[in-house]
């Protein structure tokens, strides 16, 4: 099934820089792939075509890659905002038994059907701002069951909406109240549980905190050479709160991405250039959290570091659901271009996730596109507030309902 857009401003982020902008272009795509992209008057008569469209001269980037989200949780964290804003910090809040502990008792509390239906409900308000690519964490379970269960709603998200959702276990974000005391013994638990959800097909990569409030770069280790002892990719929480080394570790083990890095060495930086584990920021919760060490962002680019953007969408330190505001976030508080920040939602979103296939309107990409009301992709990352996305397109495999 070959279908045709046509009178589209194509930002195709074709190549390692610059928009790539095809003013007046045409898309055609086979099933889920593009086949054809390139300038309207070279379109080949020849292109045999089943359903044409007139985009009337719209802008379309391809569809945004939110590569790190921890999107299925029970209850919320509001009151413990109210608590940050009297002075507690965030790390105080967790120290006495709230923050990620908090949300593991309301996850364990929902059923199957609260956590799908909170979860669907959050998906659709990325995909209402143009993501076609989700990556979903669990680490609100903690236990073997109920990490199962969030990572099994992450599963169903992506058969019954139109996104492709990719699943990371995050079992390793934080001490249950049952392993007190026993950081090491957790995660023998989390490396026991490991290769029977990865057997039942939940898992995609593996990622842990590392942080003073989370476990330790060894703990880190001990998980990281179970991932690998499975052929599975592995992500890293690293240097969000302290410096932890996190980022060397990760690279040591080719990580796909390295995630916050707002207290990153230049070892750290040095490290992540050379593995080509990209650096993903994440703006939502540095602002949630009123941090004010900012990732070392001119090292990253210096280095040749990709950088990524994502929502980080969590109820402790980053409940929004716009990526759009984090692509002004990006460039406000980080200091990205707004190409920068575009290139860090698609081309080095999907990087960060291992996927190949997406990221660019190029020839053999999928045909995940998002049609804007605007008139320079710039105005992506410049606009706050405001949802210009008018259509979001997922490439469908031919036979596809
Ligand atoms: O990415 N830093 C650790 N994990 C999340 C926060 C989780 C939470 O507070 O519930 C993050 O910021
Ligand atoms: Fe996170």
């Amino acid at each position: 099934m070959r279908t045709l857009w046509r009178n589209a401003r194509l930002v195709t982020l074709a190549g390692d820089r610059g928009w790539g902008l095809i003013e007046r272009g045409a898309l055609a795509a086979d099933g889920e792939r593009i086949a054809w992209v390139g300038a309207d008057e070279d379109l080949p008569r020849e292109l045999d075509v089943q359903s044409e469209h007139d985009l009337d001269g719209a802008l379309v980037t391809p569809g945004l890659i939110d590569c790190h989200t921890h999107l299925v949780y029970g209850g919320s964290r509001a009151a413990e905002f109210e608590l940050r804003l009297q002075g507690a910090s965030y790390e105080d809040i967790a120290r006495a038994g709230g923050g990620i502990v908090s949300t593991v008792a309301a996850t364990r509390a929902a059923s199957d059907r609260q956590l799908f239906d909170a979860a669907r409900a959050r998906a659709l308000a990325l995909m209402a701002e143009g993501v076609t690519t989700l990556e979903v964490k669990s680490g609100y379970g903690l236990d073997e069951a109920n990490e199962a269960r969030t990572l099994a709603v992450a599963r169903r998200l992506g058969r019954e909406l139109a996104l492709t959702v990719t699943t990371t276990y995050l079992a390793a974000h934080a001490l249950p109240p049952e392993f007190a005391g026993r950081s090491d013994a957790y995660i023998d638990a989390v490396i026991d549980w490991l290769p029977r959800l990865h057997a039942q097909g939940l898992v995609d990569a593996v990622d842990a905190f590392c942080e003073r409030i989370g476990f330790t770069p060894a703990q880190t280790r001990r998980l990281f050479d179970a991932a690998r002892a499975l052929g599975l990719p592995v992500k890293l929480h690293a240097e969000q709160l302290s410096d932890q080394g996190g980022a060397l570790l990760a690279a040591e083990f080719n990580a796909l991405s390295c995630d916050h890095l707002e207290y990153l060495s230049e070892a750290g930086v040095a490290a992540l250039a050379r593995a080509g584990t990209v650096a993903v920021l994440l703006p939502g919760a540095f602002y949630f959290l009123r941090e004010t060490k900012l990732p070392p962002v001119a090292a990253l680019r210096d280095a040749g570091v990709p950088i990524a953007i994502a929502t980080d969408h969590n109820p402790g330190s980053s409940p929004t659901l716009s990526p759009l505001l984090m692509l002004n976030m990006a460039c406000t508080l980080f200091r990205l271009t707004p190409e920068e920040a575009l290139r860090g939602m698609t081309v080095n979103g999907a990087r960060a996730l291992g996927l190949r296939d997406r990221g660019r309107l190029v020839v053999g990409q999928r045909a995940d596109l998002v049609v804007w009301d605007l008139e320079h992709p710039r105005e992506l990352a410049y606009w706050f507030g405001r949802n210009p996305c008018t259509r979001v397109i997922v490439g469908r495999a031919a036979g596809a309902q």
